[in-house]
């Protein structure tokens, strides 16, 4: 079985549904670890809730982001992590840590990437004024929001929404998108290759 890290920074409602369908048994893989860079994060009463092993791991507490990542990719290798997956973690994660899971961090961004990346996705695209965002679900590459995209479905935005009910049916959406992103992932149905992400789908 796979061993799976969540790393998380606040409401941890992503963790919720992951946790949900490892339960289920619709994604065959354990929970090995939820990590907080946020001591207050309720993502950790969550994992708490939940009975899985959890951390704070407080960013003060290092020099820089290489020394922090150092840290986070000794704890994750010293129990043999096999997939990180990020879930409203608000820290962009260093080279170094990335060269060190190529190919097996994933994140989900509340837009339909490329566009609309960084922290604001769901308030840029109704600014923008676009009649259609949604989510993605990528791996995680050098280049912020910018990795190879495993999936997305769009969200039509009305002209009557604000950012908290586009937010609302973003989220839901999220919900969904990303445990099937990961049942795709532990079931070794995805490749990647020339910086796309193929996906072989169920017969
Ligand atoms: C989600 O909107 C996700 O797309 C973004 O951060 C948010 C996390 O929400 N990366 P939650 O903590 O999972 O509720």
């Amino acid at each position: 079985m796979k061993n799976l890290a969540i790393l998380c920074s606040g409401f941890g409602s992503n963790l919720q549904a992951i946790i949900n369908s490892v339960k289920k048994g619709k994604i065959k893989a354990n929970i090995a670890l939820v990590l907080s860079d946020k001591v207050d994060s309720y993502a950790l009463v969550r994992a708490k809730k939940a009975g899985l092993l959890f951390v704070f791991a407080d960013p003060n507490s290092f020099l820089d982001r290489e020394s922090y990542d150092q840290y986070l990719v000794k704890k994750l290798k010293k129990i043999k992590i096999d997939y990180v997956v990020l879930a409203g973690f608000m820290r962009i994660v260093s080279p170094y840590f990335i060269k060190k899971f190529k190919n097996k961090i994933v994140n989900i961004h509340p837009s339909l990437l490329p566009a609309f990346k960084g922290t604001q996705g769901i308030v840029d695209a109704l600014n923008y004024g676009v009649k259609v965002t949604g989510v993605s679900v990528h791996f995680v590459n050098e280049q912020l929001d910018g990795g190879p995209i495993i999936l997305q479905e769009s969200i039509k935005i009305q002209a009557d929404d604000t950012a908290e009910t586009l937010a609302a049916r973003i989220h839901k959406l999220e919900h969904k998108l990303y445990p099937q992103a990961l049942k795709l992932l532990i079931d070794n149905k995805l490749t990647v290759k020339s910086g796309k992400v193929l996906v072989e789908r169920e017969k």
